[in-house]
């Protein structure tokens, strides 16, 4: 396996902004084409969450191109279907489809479980797994129908709960398997104790806050479960045939439909001016998460944060042990409550 040093410190922002390619050999400029190339996917199963749109759409497109079946799991099914429709019919006549479109509303824990269940019947392993999807900030606060801060269950708690119920067929992934969990540098932007449970879930999960803070604490959420997964994995490893990688990566500033909802009010036209001369194409937006999901070099760097398809060092609250046994606990209540009411 390969090393890197990590990038020097004046990488980002500068580095960001003009290219600069890091250790890896990629950079921002970098397209999942790039990331791809001589990249052979065939017989591995790709899920791809929010793949109707931006970056999950982008990095959903480039796994089919190089030959990988992939679920799209999107909430808007007719534009899922008909994506993969349009993919199927460019396949040479005769073979198989190798693009579908499963629904998932990460809003509705019934919704991931019927998702999980689908996919359990329809396959027996999974390679990639990517958490995509997501609700950025907005003007309002919204509580989901299991009673959840949304963006906390969108961003986090149901592709936590994803993982845990498709467990079983990543580790029949002859090869392994990897999870790349789409965060954000606002997750350094948080409640002061990094997560305030009580604004993510119960009576207040729906109280007037900071909608930009709760999005940061969603993302924070995503990378310090993807450090413990890394952990728990690690220490499994030996006891399974198959090694599962837990990745959590920035993917840029990128102009999509969600990104733009999040620029309302004062704050988001200050953050649109200020991320101007980072903003990415759609493209090099979704080359970190495929260098995470499909490059050999990025097995160096499992467990960590990726941000330009290098190593960034994610914030301090990420990498704080009580926080990280406090959400695994606060994760494991609230997934095992819903499973019990389906039992
Ligand atoms: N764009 C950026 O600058 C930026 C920066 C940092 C991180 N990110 C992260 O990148 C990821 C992708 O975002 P994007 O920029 O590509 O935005 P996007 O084009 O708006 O895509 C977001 C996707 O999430 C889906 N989604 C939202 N709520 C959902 C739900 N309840 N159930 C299932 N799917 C749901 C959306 O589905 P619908 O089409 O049905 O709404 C859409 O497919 C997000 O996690 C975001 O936080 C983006």
């Amino acid at each position: 396996m390969k090393t890197f040093p990590p990038p020097q410190r004046c990488f980002w922002p500068i580095g960001t902004i003009k290219g600069w390619v890091g250790p890896t050999g990629f950079s921002s400029k970098s397209t999942p084409e790039d990331v791809l190339k001589d990249i052979d996917l065939s017989n591995r199963l790709v899920i791809v969450t929010g793949a109707n749109s931006g970056i999950g759409k982008e990095t959903a497109l480039a796994a089919f191109k190089h030959q990988a079946h992939v679920i799209f799991a999107c909430r808007n099914i007719a534009e899922a279907s008909k994506i993969t429709k349009e993919l199927n019919s460019l396949l040479p006549k005769d073979s198989e489809p190798r693009a579908y479109a499963y629904e998932l509303d990460l809003s509705s824990l019934e919704s991931v479980h019927k998702f999980c269940l689908k996919v359990r019947s329809n396959f027996n392993a999974l390679h990639v797994l990517v958490n995509n999807a997501g609700v950025m900030g907005g003007d309002k606060f919204e509580r989901t129908v299991d009673g959840h801060e949304q963006m906390f269950q969108v961003n986090y708690l149901a592709h936590a709960m994803i993982v845990r119920e498709l467990f079983p067929l990543m580790r029949k992934a002859v090869g392994g398997a990897r999870v790349v969990s789409v965060s954000s540098h606002v997750h350094f932007f948080t409640h002061r104790k990094g997560i305030d449970f009580s604004k993510v879930t119960g009576a207040n999960a729906h109280v007037k806050s900071d909608t930009a803070r709760s999005y940061g604490t969603s993302k924070l959420a995503q990378i310090i479960f993807t450090r413990d997964m890394q952990a728990l994995s690690a220490a499994s490893r030996r006891a399974f045939e198959s090694e599962i990688l837990f990745f959590s990566v920035h993917p840029g500033a990128i102009q999509t439909p969600g990104a733009k909802k999040h620029e309302n009010g004062w704050k988001g036209r200050l953050l649109r001016k200020l991320s101007k001369p980072f903003i990415k194409t759609v493209e090099e937006g979704a080359s970190t998460t495929c260098f995470a999901a499909f490059h050999e070099d990025a097995t160096f760097f499992a467990g960590y944060y990726l941000a330009d398809c290098n190593f960034f060092q994610s914030s301090k609250h990420s990498r704080d042990r009580s926080l990280r046994e406090q959400l695994r606990e606060v994760t494991e209540k609230l997934i095992t409550d819903f499973t019990e009411t389906v039992m």
